[in-house]
């Protein structure tokens, strides 16, 4: 492919998101809740998901249209078998003009102290951990599986020592639930070289009874984390950023927020998600993916998969965010059913 490829609201692919599973051990009542993801809850059989050669193989094409960066989501993707694996084939992989990509991987932390290591050895550059409060009650009670906070910060720790960095932390904030979180993390990590990020809570999937009341807009986080430490705007780093950076003036390092619900970023959205078994989304609140499997199992050669994909992005207007904001709901009530936030990834 040459050219850049644009979507019909002009938007480039520079980011493609790929999730390796669809199973987690955390339960947080805001993805996953239990009385849903239960026992009897039927996740993809194992026939269904890529295979990492599969998954290569798209990813190159991708590479081939313009993507620059590749995430790795869940689920929770250090439960997939051998991922340093695919961390590997992902490392040897080019842009057009020979530079190889940005690629990186979203954790809930769980398992990062034991993997951090191999997954640097195999040339993963850098990952982001969700972490939801520090308190370890208001943690357990988050993910609801009763996951103690301090093996997540060894996680993070070990990620650091690995040279994973620079480290993200990504805190979900819900009002009511753990809004009281929010300066002892800004606390815990100013200074630390890692960049804490607040995401407002959102009206991803269909599953965890979205309300705005309980959104706790990111200029009220601001506000409260610049009330204690005075903050400064900082610009953005790219273009398509999820995140409004600010730095603490006294030199203590940065924040970002990241504001689908009051300030929606879709003017400029360049990701692509790729679900665990082949279906490529094109917003994160789409109700439907383009299946690619039948393409990657059938007989379709590397040019042909690679113009397929170049129709569906040109053929891409969806921008979810900014007309929710539009509609102004106050629960998500009598929207279309959307993909679960566990199936494609943050
Ligand atoms: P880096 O800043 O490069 O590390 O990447 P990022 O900000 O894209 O990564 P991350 O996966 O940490 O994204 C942070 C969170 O922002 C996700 O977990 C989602 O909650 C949210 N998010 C990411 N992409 C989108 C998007 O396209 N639309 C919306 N509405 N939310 C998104
Ligand atoms: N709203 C905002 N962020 C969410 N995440 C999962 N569900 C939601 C939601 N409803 C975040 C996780 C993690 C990433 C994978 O997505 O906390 O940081
Ligand atoms: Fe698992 Fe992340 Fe969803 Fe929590 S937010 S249930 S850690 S995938
Ligand atoms: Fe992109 Fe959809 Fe998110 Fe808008 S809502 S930023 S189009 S993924």
């Amino acid at each position: 492919a040459t050219g850049v490829l644009l979507d019909r609201l002009a938007r480039p692919l520079t980011d493609l998101r790929i999730s390796v599973t669809d199973r987690c051990n955390f339960r947080c009542s805001y993805c996953m809740p239990k009385e849903v993801f239960d026992k009897d809850y039927q996740y993809l059989p194992h026939s269904a998901l890529l295979s990492f050669e599969e998954i290569t193989r798209l990813a190159r094409l991708f590479a081939s249209h313009g993507v620059r960066k590749i995430r790795l989501t869940g689920g929770e993707p250090l439960l997939r078998k051998n991922l340093e694996v695919l961390v590997e084939q992902l490392a040897a992989l080019r842009t057009p003009d020979g530079q190889p990509l940005d690629l990186t991987l979203t954790t809930n932390g769980s398992l990062l102290a034991r993997k951090a290591r191999a997954l640097k050895a195999a040339g993963l550059n850098r990952v982001t951990v969700s972490l939801d409060g520090l308190d370890d009650t208001v943690f357990r009670r988050m993910n609801d599986v009763d996951f103690p906070v301090a093996e997540v910060l060894a996680g993070i720790e070990a990620a650091k020592a690995a040279g994973l960095g620079p480290i993200k932390v990504n805190m979900v904030v819900k009002r009511g639930t753990n809004e009281q979180e929010i300066l002892p993390m800004a606390r815990h990590f100013r200074g630390s070289g890692v960049v804490l990020r607040f995401i407002e809570y959102m009206d991803v999937g269909a599953t965890n009874g979205w309300r705005m009341d309980e959104v706790l807009p990111s200029a009220d986080v601001v506000s409260r984390v610049g009330a204690e430490f005075p903050l400064q705007p900082l610009e953005a780093t790219a273009a398509g950023e999820t995140a409004q950076r600010w730095a603490y003036a006294d030199g203590g390092g940065e924040i970002g927020v990241i504001s689908s619900v009051t300030q929606a970023f879709c003017h400029d959205c360049s990701r692509a998600r790729l679900s665990t078994e082949g279906k490529l989304y094109l917003c994160l609140f789409a109700s439907q993916g383009h299946d690619l499997r039948p393409l990657l199992r059938g007989d379709a050669d590397d040019a042909q998969i690679a113009s397929a994909l170049g129709h569906i992005w040109q053929g891409r207007s969806d921008r979810y965010s900014e007309l929710r904001a539009q509609r102004v709901p106050d629960t998500d009530a009598g929207a279309p059913r959307r993909v679960e936030m566990s199936y494609i990834g943050g």
